[in-house]
């Protein structure tokens, strides 16, 4: 936590003139985004930032503290280098094939002139499209290890911008975004719980990244957040709703220190991405460009996929049980897993589990997810033993071999599960004899799971343990050739560049809140410019049975949408890993629909934002990677819009056929979810306007063929 101290030094400094002449400068290569350096009055560095000549950030402090040295104050500027780069990398999946790299670099090297005195460096990327930066502490006499306390980082608004945000809570952000302008930030939050029983850490007036701000007059979209995350803590920002000031606020450990690190050492980049149109955040790959290149030298075995699951009918009010018994109602503390009694609800049996195989098949869905194989279930996050699951231990009713064996027959990969029910530390553990056991078992991707509080007991999700651990799991997986999606694991920052087996996560409010309460409309049209700006989100679309009263009349659920809508989601929510969530019978009983879900890539060649507002809509277009097909897809919030496509971004001279996944005119997200319609489009060509419907809380989508 931040000390009191530093908070009112802040804020006495916020009011002191600082970086007047700037020492140093810099500009985007479009020279948009100015970048100004300097030193205040007590030797810390600063920095402000401008596009256009309007302020984006106003003169913030820089540096950052730790136990055996204070890299804050009395610096002066001893040497300032310039660089620029511009040049392409190829994502191994994502939205574009190639992703353009292009920045003007200032490195700027502050001293403390006296003796002992330290040595930082920051170094500023300006891209066309915002501003990165990071602190580099290189080996030095006077202090070789750090335990860092507090990072003075500052992003100082020029307005009261309104916020897309979550409260701080270093365990977890599967919240709703509150929509709030800055100075009100407090009384928006004030209604949020934290949801980690032995880690109440929430702040009402802290926020989470990546957070999303507008400005007042609409003209300035920004996005805050961070590149690379390793080994250190997460940043959220605490608020000053006085000055409409962030700072940084490090998660720290139990003994307050948030990161202990050996130098030399390089911070993450603190991210600003900035544009005047919200499309243009969409669009963004600074944070992936502020990422180290891939690190997997052969990454032929990583395969962008879709598939099914022993899930949701765990989630819709059957009894339907991840757990094999029902053992713990009588006696928590399992110890003899061969003396349970089976409950009949056990969901991951496997004759179930054939007949998703079967599913998958048919539809040529390339994987089948199984939750509740293992042993662990009965009690699991319930009493934070020392040991819960085990990795290759399934139940009796779960035949590994006959599955991997009538898998291979029909071309479809199993995907494992590890619930960790967050004891990390036990998984770390394991985690060689688990991936072992996955891949004598055929397997080749792994969802892993940290629900509830963390073990080690005194981590949270979000600190540098932790961070190291998600970390270390990623990185061994792709030793056994192995992917990875990550749930409940601390919010992505463009790893997947380095590691691109760390396929997905889910870190933020996904599908399976639909079963809980539901996820409002505005949700999907505020993630894309928040927690996918890290990375690819396991969100689990394809709901089309949205109806908890449709298996039980008691049940009064539903989720909050359109089935038109779940389709979009494939376009609007882009991930390498997709799910298609319903159940089987659901998908039999709109096979039209379903086409598109068997249809939709989830790679891409290019991505072409078309339309946006943060909190009300996103239209997108992106090309296969693996076709000269074209897709477009569109959400709403609560209200019901019409998208004007312009389809310029198609190739001159091609004619393409269009198949438009669309609401019907009476769908509605709350009464009326099933209402939609399929129509085709004879000819459509980059003259083509199209003016599409979207029913309140719904979507559309649109695959486009070249015409022979
Ligand atoms: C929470 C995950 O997000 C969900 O997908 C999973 O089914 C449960 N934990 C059980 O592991
Ligand atoms: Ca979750």
């Amino acid at each position: 936590m931040r000390p009191f101290l530093c908070k009112i030094f802040s804020v006495i400094s916020a009011m002191l003139p600082l970086c007047a002449v700037a020492a140093d400068t810099a500009s985007s290569p479009n020279g948009r985004l100015q970048l100004s350096v300097d030193v205040n009055d007590n030797g810390q560095p600063c920095y402000g930032l401008t596009l256009d000549g309007n302020p984006v950030i106003k003169n913030s402090l820089l540096g950052l503290s730790g136990r055996e040295a204070d890299f804050t104050t009395g610096f002066t500027v001893r040497n300032v280098a310039t660089a620029t780069h511009d040049g392409t990398w190829e994502p191994v999946w994502g939205e574009y094939a190639t992703v353009r790299d292009h920045y003007n670099e200032l490195a700027v090297t502050f001293v403390q002139e006296r003796e002992n005195g330290l040595t930082m460096t920051v170094r500023f990327r300006l891209f066309d499209d915002g501003l990165g930066f990071r602190y580099e502490l290189p080996e030095q006499e006077p202090v070789n290890y750090l335990a860092v306390m507090d990072e003075a980082t500052e992003f100082n608004l020029a307005a009261d911008n309104t916020l897309y945000c979550m409260p701080g809570d270093y365990d977890t952000d599967e919240y709703l975004y509150a929509t709030s302008p800055l100075s009100q930030v407090a009384s928006a939050l004030a209604g949020y719980r934290g949801r980690h029983s032995e880690s109440q850490a929430i702040d009402k007036l802290t926020v989470q990244t990546p957070l999303m701000m507008k400005s007042p007059d609409g003209g300035m979209y920004i996005n805050i957040h961070e590149a690379a995350l390793v080994d250190y803590a997460a940043m959220s920002l605490d608020v000053d709703t006085l000055n409409y000031g962030l700072s940084a606020h490090l998660t720290p450990d139990v003994n307050g220190v948030a990161a202990y690190v050996q130098l030399p050492f390089n911070t993450p980049w603190r991210t600003v991405i900035v544009a005047d149109n919200a499309c243009d955040i969409l669009a963004s790959q600074l944070i992936y460009n502020l990422n180290e290149p891939c690190k997997i030298e052969d990454t032929s075995w990583i395969k962008p996929q879709k598939f099914v699951g022993v899930w949701w009918e765990m989630f819709i009010g059957t009894q339907r049980t991840w757990a094999y018994s029902d053992y713990y109602k009588a006696k928590p503390g399992i110890t003899d897993y061969s003396k349970l009694t089976p409950n009949g609800r056990h969901a991951a049996n496997t004759e179930n589990v054939k007949r998703y195989i079967d599913f998958a098949a048919e539809n040529g869905i390339d994987g089948v997810l199984v939750e509740g194989w293992n042993e662990g279930w009965e009690d699991w996050a319930s009493f934070r033993k020392n040991r819960q699951f085990l990795f290759d231990k399934p139940y009796p009713d779960f035949d590994i071999d006959e599955l991997q064996q009538y898998a291979a027959d029909r071309g479809v990969k199993i995907i494992m599960h590890h619930e960790t029910a967050a004891n990390a530390a036990d998984y770390e553990r394991q985690l060689d004899r688990a991936f072992q056991y996955m891949v004598d078992h055929g397997y080749n991707s792994v969802k892993t799971g940290y629900v509830g509080g963390i073990i080690p007991r005194s981590e949270h999700h979000s600190s540098q343990w932790m961070v190291n651990h998600y970390l270390h799991v990623a990185k061994r997986a792709a030793d056994y050739r192995i992917m990875v999606d990550s749930h409940e694991a601390v919010r992505p920052t463009g790893l997947c560049r380095t590691y691109p087996n760390w396929v997905a996560q889910e870190s933020a409010r996904g599908g399976e809140f639909e079963s809980m309460g539901g996820n409002p409309p505005e949700h999907t049209t505020i993630l894309p410019f928040t927690r996918l700006k890290g990375g690819p989100m396991d969100y689990t679309p394809g709901l089309f049975e949205t109806r908890l009263s449709y298996y039980n009349e008691g049940k009064t659920g539903q989720a909050l949408t359109t089935l038109a809508r779940q389709l979009a989601l494939y376009l609007t929510m882009p991930s390498p890993l997709q799910m298609a969530c319903d159940l089987p019978e659901n998908y039999k009983r709109f096979p039209d629909a379903f086409q598109f879900i068997k249809d939709v890539p989830v790679d891409w060649s290019d991505s072409r934002y078309l339309e946006a507002e943060p909190g009300d809509y996103i239209t997108v277009a992106r090309r296969d990677k693996h076709s000269q097909d074209w897709y477009v897809g569109g959400v709403t919030d609560e209200n019901a819009r019409t998208a004007e496509i312009d389809f310029s971004f198609l190739p001159k001279g091609v004619d393409y056929e269009a198949t438009i996944y669309a609401d019907g005119k009476d769908a509605h997200y709350k009464d009326n979810p099933q209402s939609y319609s399929i129509t085709t489009k004879k000819k459509i060509n980059h003259k083509t306007r199209l003016k599409q419907y979207i029913a309140p809380g719904g979507g559309f989508a649109m695959r486009l063929v070249p015409k022979k």
